[in-house]
């Protein structure tokens, strides 16, 4: 046998990743620093809503990234990290695409979906990580 076994190449391979991943701040092997009921909305926030906005809870990094203070992408929406918002304003922002209706598509989850998104926001945005930038 030549070098190592490619499983377990694989967890060192894993193993690094994680510690890019500490560094960061957040957890590791897709672990989600969020109550156990609040999971799959937190899973539902990293498949939707990840891609435009940063909330370390969802593990997701959207928004500009850490040190830009200015330029990035259009679709950079605000950071969750940072930014409080309110159930009510979640789900104004999910039902019209976000406050100006400009970038954010509109009704990107709808119903119960749209509910528990805008309670998951209610509750962990505005935390303060330390990977945060507005
Ligand atoms: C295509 C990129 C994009 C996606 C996807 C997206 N957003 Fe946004 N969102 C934005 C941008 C850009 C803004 C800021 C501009 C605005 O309000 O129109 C915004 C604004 C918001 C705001 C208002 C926040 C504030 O204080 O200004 C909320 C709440 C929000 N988004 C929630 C969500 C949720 C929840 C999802 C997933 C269902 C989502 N967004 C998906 C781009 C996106």
């Amino acid at each position: 046998m030549f070098g190592l076994h490619p499983s377990s190449r694989f967890k060192a391979a894993a193993a690094a990743a994680c510690g890019a991943l500490i560094f960061l701040g957040a957890g590791c092997g897709g672990e989600l620093d969020v109550k156990q009921a609040d999971r799959s909305t937190a899973t539902l926030f990293y498949e939707r809503c990840s891609g435009c906005h940063s909330l370390e809870s969802a593990n997701s990094y959207g928004s500009k990234p850490v040190g830009e203070l200015s330029g990035g992408e259009r679709t950079n929406g605000p950071n969750f990290n940072v930014r409080k918002v309110s159930r009510d304003d979640a789900l104004y922002a999910i039902r019209n695409g976000g406050f100006s209706g400009a970038i954010m598509p509109a009704n990107i989850v709808v119903g119960a979906d749209a509910e528990r998104l805008a309670d998951f926001l209610d509750e962990y945005s505005g935390n303060g990580n330390s990977a945060s930038n507005e």
